[in-house]
């Protein structure tokens, strides 16, 4: 769905600085499925479940033995978030008000499995993009907030449907799953244990969303996002991005959580039921307040620390969980109001996608970008965690 601009003429590195890692991502891709819900499909249907169960208890509401539930209005999702709509896996069960989740029936060991789909797709983008073909890719990492499964890794299914060489892993760490992996991805190049590395990004967000939450039912949507990472030296095609550093950061929280994991069924007091504990759940004010001046000051941190100030930075792509929350921290990076361009945001059609958030903004929003424009790619959210890539167009 994107790709770089072939017809640059590439500039080497000539006059590269010292502070660079010698990797750069040549090339990125995205892709997502064609169902589309607006906020007004959504609140339909969560209305629709929230005015069942007013009736149903409706003598104990009247008694006073029991609030009722509130409705969600599409104008609060877009104030509150930005949010117009999203790409989801299913629509059916979703907007059925008798169930509010997903159909995604259980596929076979030996078909593809979803999220193997969601990364592999993107991955036929990204290395279109970048000029190469799967037998080149040594190593694939896969990041995403929640895994479907853990053995055997999803990122080795990937590699076996591509047709890649090497290794390949799994990891989870929230909102900066693609960051981390990137980052690991950049190291494992230049530790000389990978000469060409797929990054995937399969964040198929509506499993893990709790859609009877009235605060959180709005937020996230399907996409699966890949990167290939390669050193700067070998990239094929013009217009690729150098990574001059990366830098991580984390620091424990529990305002964004999932307790779901594999010693659920083990719990003498709950058996084996999914609870609302066991899908993502946020205090998200919390967040906002926290989040702002920790992303803020840690990519004003990472840029400085090449001798840039970050208000020369030409385009932040940030993770995409809220509007509001994007403008202030860009705000406090660029001392203005940021215009589309500095840092673009894809939460109004795609929701919050999780990790892939910062990296679907990238993939949908580089070609414009100059030789010697600087970028920085940032992911933060649940953990709490935070990603930075300063890169640099070629
Ligand atoms: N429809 C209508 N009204 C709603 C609503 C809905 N779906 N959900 C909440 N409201 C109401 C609340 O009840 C409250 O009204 P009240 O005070 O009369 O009860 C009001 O709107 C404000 O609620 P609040 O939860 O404070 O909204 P908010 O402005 O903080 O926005 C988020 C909520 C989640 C969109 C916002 O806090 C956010 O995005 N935070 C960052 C989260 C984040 O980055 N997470 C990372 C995940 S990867």
């Amino acid at each position: 769905m994107s790709s770089f601009d072939f017809g640059r003429t590439r500039c080497l590195s000539i006059f590269m600085s010292a502070a660079t890692t010698g990797t750069a991502i040549s090339g990125a891709g995205i892709w997502h499925p064609e169902n589309v819900i607006t906020n007004e499909e959504l609140c339909a249907a969560f209305n629709g479940w929230v005015q069942t169960e007013n009736a149903r208890n409706a003598a104990a509401i009247a008694g006073g033995a029991q609030e009722p539930l509130r409705e969600s209005t599409p104008d609060f999702i877009v104030k509150a978030s930005g949010i117009q709509r999203r790409y989801v896996h299913d629509k059916v069960g979703l907007l059925d008000p008798t169930r509010l989740m997903p159909l995604v029936p259980d596929r076979a060991d030996d078909e593809m499995s979803v999220q193997c789909e969601y990364a592999v797709r993107a991955a036929r983008v990204a290395l279109a993009a970048a000029g190469r073909v799967a037998e080149e890719i040594d190593l694939v990492i896969l990041g995403a907030s929640n895994l479907q499964r853990l053995y055997p890794a999803i990122a080795i299914e990937v590699q076996h449907h591509l047709g890649a060489r090497g290794w390949a892993f799994d990891m989870a760490v929230g909102c900066s799953s693609a960051t981390f992996a990137i980052q690991l991805a950049s190291e494992s190049i230049r530790a000389g244990s990978a000469t060409c590395a797929l990054v995937v990004v399969p964040e198929m967000t509506t499993g893990h969303m709790n859609w009877h939450d009235r605060d959180s039912h709005f937020i996230f949507g399907d996409v699966g996002a890949a990167v290939v990472v390669e050193p700067l030296d070998r990239v094929k095609r013009a217009g690729a991005f150098e990574i001059l550093s990366t830098r991580g950061m984390s620091k424990y929280s529990s305002n964004i959580r999932n307790n779901g994991g594999f010693l659920n069924r083990c719990d003498p007091e709950r058996g084996a039921a999914a609870d609302g504990d066991r899908l993502f759940y946020q205090q998200g004010r919390k967040v906002f307040k926290d989040v702002v001046p920790l992303a803020a000051k840690f990519m004003t941190d990472h840029v400085e620390a090449h001798g840039l100030a970050p208000s020369k930075i030409d385009r932040y792509w940030l993770h995409q969980a809220n509007k509001n929350m994007n403008d202030l921290i860009a705000k406090r990076l660029l001392g203005h109001e940021p215009t589309g361009l500095e840092a673009p945001l894809v939460l109004d059609e795609f929701g919050n996608t999780a990790s892939a958030g910062s990296i679907v903004a990238f993939t949908r929003h580089h070609d414009d970008l100059p030789s010697g424009a600087h970028g920085v790619i940032c992911s933060f959210g649940a953990g709490y965690s935070l990603g930075s890539i300063l890169v640099r167009r070629t």
